[in-house]
């Protein structure tokens, strides 16, 4: 294989920080939930995947039973321009008909891809109520409002990576959040 240029990458959040902010959004989601037994996550793949199973843990801990489902959507083709259009690559298995719902995401970038999702669990999916928490929150991009519930950390207008979250499949598994210097 070819070697190609790699770019730099900065350190944006380490790894403790990320810990802690993601107990504090367990304790927030056990605030305002604590009548309830069971809580219903719906997952985005694939950027979303390693917070929601510290989030899940998080909560597990605090008591509930947690249901995790999980939906792959894309709306990036390659590169870090969303397209604004979303698509279904792999549907939820499991009906959340008449549940209370909370979308687990990475990042909220343009808002697309969550307001598309938003609709699609409350009209076609029937869920009774859909909550949101994101880890990132580009909120200086946003072209199309979404109600935000539970967000971590607010982000500038940069490439990041880290956490789960990958520039073309790639750095997902760095165990904090960096941004790209391209
Ligand atoms: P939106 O529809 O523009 O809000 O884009 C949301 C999706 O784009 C997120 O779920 C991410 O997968 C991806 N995305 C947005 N910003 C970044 C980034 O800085 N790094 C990696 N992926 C991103
Ligand atoms: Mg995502």
């Amino acid at each position: 294989m070819p070697k190609t240029t790699t770019p730099e990458i900065e350190v944006l959040i380490e790894r403790e920080e990320i810990k802690e902010k993601v107990e504090e959004l367990g304790d927030d989601i056990y605030q305002d939930h604590k009548d309830y037994k069971e809580l219903n996550l719906v997952t985005v793949l694939e950027g979303a995947r390693t917070f929601s199973k510290d989030l899940e843990r998080e909560l597990f801990n605090h008591g509930f039973e947690v249901n995790n489902y999980f939906i792959k959507l894309s709306s990036y083709g390659s590169g870090t321009e969303s397209s604004g259009h979303v698509e279904i690559e792999k549907d939820l298995e499991g009906n959340i008909e008449g549940k209370d719902v909370i979308i687990v995401e990475d990042i909220v970038d343009t808002g697309l891809t969550l307001s598309f999702l938003r609709n699609y669990l409350l009209k076609e999916k029937k869920a009774n109520s859909v909550k949101i928490a994101t880890f990132l929150d580009k909120y200086s991009r946003r072209k199309c409002k979404v109600p935000l519930d539970y967000a971590g950390f607010e982000v500038e207008d940069k490439f990041v990576v880290g956490y789960g979250i990958d520039f073309n499949e790639q750095y997902r598994d760095l165990d904090y959040i960096g941004f790209l210097k391209f």
